[in-house]
């Protein structure tokens, strides 16, 4: 993170804190196609535009609205680094949410299904990444304050928060390690087969630099991908970005059903 970074992100809490009051302990980011459950909360809806020093999100199917509820804030949108966003843009997010008092963090994102036992539409919980963005999010110098300059990575995502995602499915979830390339383009066969190899379960281009610095910060991080294609030269066919947002689409209902479950149970 860049020098100057802190004063960025006390500007941002700032102009959140003057809106709400509430302090959730529970912060949820929602990817691609996905940013529906946002709409169906009763809270203080803040539009990222409104909020001072924040980016506002350019992508098809991402929106930019942070909604403040009794027990959660619900971001919609995301910046990704092959919008051409620095890092710290892509990670400002999680720091907006680590001052504003939230402990846990969920982190969705929509996925290619490189293991070939996945089926779009499947839901997948995260056990682990590996990322191959060609970057960082904690490059730079180090504030003690905020974490430590060597952060441990052995447990990123909680087997707890897992458990507690695993109760509130009605149908047994899979958990799989995800892989993040930068993109904007998918990815070749080659380089699919190369991730199996690897050992990932599913690809996409966000979430990761989100989870390394909610690690780095001590939050708790819960991170769902819903297959919304196959990834590429698994199946005879190209990818498209309609279907991903188609498959989010459809499945959006269960998603919904899930995390809103998943809430509850927390927040409870
Ligand atoms: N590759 C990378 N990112 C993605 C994919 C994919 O196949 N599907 C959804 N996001």
């Amino acid at each position: 993170m860049k020098p100057g970074f802190e004063n960025r992100v006390k500007t941002m809490l700032d102009s959140v804190r003057a809106r709400v009051d509430r302090k959730p302990k529970l912060g949820i980011v929602l990817g691609s196609g996905l940013s529906g459950l946002a709409d169906d909360q009763e809270g203080t809806a803040i539009p990222y535009s409104e909020i001072t020093g924040f980016p506002v999100p350019t992508v098809e199917g991402h929106r930019g609205v942070m909604t403040v509820t009794e027990h959660c804030i619900y971001l919609a949108g995301r910046f990704h680094y092959y919008e051409g966003y620095p890092m710290d843009d892509v990670v400002l997010p999680v720091l907006l949410l680590r001052g504003l008092d939230v402990e846990t963090l969920v982190l969705t994102n929509a996925a290619g299904g490189v293991n070939r036992e996945y089926t779009p539409g499947d839901l997948v919980l995260i056990r682990d990444h590996i990322n191959l963005m060609g970057t960082h999010p904690l490059i730079g110098p180090n504030n003690p304050e905020l974490g430590p300059r060597f952060p441990d990575m052995t447990r990123i995502y909680s087997r707890e928060l897992r458990g507690v995602a695993m109760e509130s499915s009605d149908v047994p979830l899979r958990e799989g390690v995800y892989a993040a390339l930068s993109g904007p383009s998918y990815e070749t066969p080659a380089e699919i087969q190369m991730l199996n190899t690897l050992g990932a379960d599913m690809v996409g281009m966000s979430t990761v630099p989100e989870a390394i610095v909610a690690n780095y910060l001590g939050m708790n991080i819960l991170g769902i991908s819903c297959i919304t294609n196959m990834a590429a030269g698994i199946l005879d066919q190209p990818l498209n970005h309609s279907e991903v947002i188609g498959t989010g689409k459809k499945v959006e209902a269960r998603f919904k059903g899930l995390v809103s479950r998943i809430i509850r149970n927390l927040a409870g």
